[in-house]
């Protein structure tokens, strides 16, 4: 089977990394616009900055780590009967550290570095800051998170849109369904005749377009579904 799994700041949740918008909401304490979108780089770059080391810093402190939720997408990828599409909008690399093999970000990844002069996008653990070296060109003061700011095109939206075309299912995991457009592939995939599934803790905002919703923790229902497609 032809499978694309969406996954959403859910998958993470159990790993330590809170959701957007959660009670303990990843924003507090900041207003969107004073961190995730280009004017607050341009107004702001310190304070941007600030945010995005102190999230990099948490991801690497050693709490952090992949749940079975995690491990058990790394499985189905490996799995000879199903050919799997990851896409995540997701920042973190804890897919990556579970042992998924391919992921797309499509709202990029905390651990890489943009140059604005030159393009480059290059790993990056350590903190980020105006004096920091772009590795390719050499230049200061031109890197930036490679994460999709609010007002910023996703990644890889035409790749994400043929392989939901191709699907036999698409599988929303841990995504709120409010953001687009992430939130409207099920509709898309819909359109195009493919199977939909959510499992998520709760009923969101798009769970009506799904054929079918179940609810419960992604560490929880993900190995359980995989384990109903692979036979373990
Ligand atoms: P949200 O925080 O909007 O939604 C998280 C979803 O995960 C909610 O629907 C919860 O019910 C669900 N959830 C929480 N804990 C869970 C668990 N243990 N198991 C299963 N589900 C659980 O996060 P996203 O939908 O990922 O974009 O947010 C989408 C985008 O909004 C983000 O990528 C980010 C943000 O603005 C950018 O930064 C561009």
């Amino acid at each position: 089977m032809n499978i694309v799994v969406l996954t959403g700041a859910g998958i993470s949740a159990e790993s330590g990394v809170p959701t957007f918008r959660g009670a303990d909401g990843l924003w507090e304490g900041y207003r969107v616009e004073e961190v995730a979108t280009p004017e607050a780089f341009e107004a702001d770059p310190l304070l941007v900055h600030t945010f995005y080391n102190m999230r990099r810093a948490k991801l690497l402190d050693g709490t952090i780590h992949p749940n079975p939720a995690h491990l058990a997408l790394a499985r189905l990828a490996e799995s000879k009967e199903h050919e799997l599409f990851l896409v995540t909008q997701n920042i973190d690399d804890l897919h990556e550290r579970g042992g998924s093999p391919e992921v797309l970000h499509m709202h990029g990844e905390l651990l890489k570095a943009r140059c604005v002069d030159c393009g480059a996008v290059n790993p990056w653990r350590e903190e980020m800051g105006r004096s920091s070296v772009c590795r390719a060109c050499g230049h200061i003061d031109c890197l930036r998170p490679h994460v999709v700011w609010f007002g910023e095109m996703p990644i890889g939206l035409d790749e994400i849109g043929s392989a939901i075309s191709r699907a036999d299912l698409f599988v929303a995991i841990g995504t709120s369904g409010l953001v687009y457009p992430a939130a409207g592939f099920v509709s898309l995939a819909r359109q195009a005749g493919v199977r939909t599934l959510e499992l998520n803790l709760e009923a969101t905002a798009g769970s009506n377009v799904f054929h079918e919703s179940r609810r419960g923790r992604a560490g929880e229902l993900v190995p359980l579904w995989v384990g109903e497609l692979t036979g373990d």
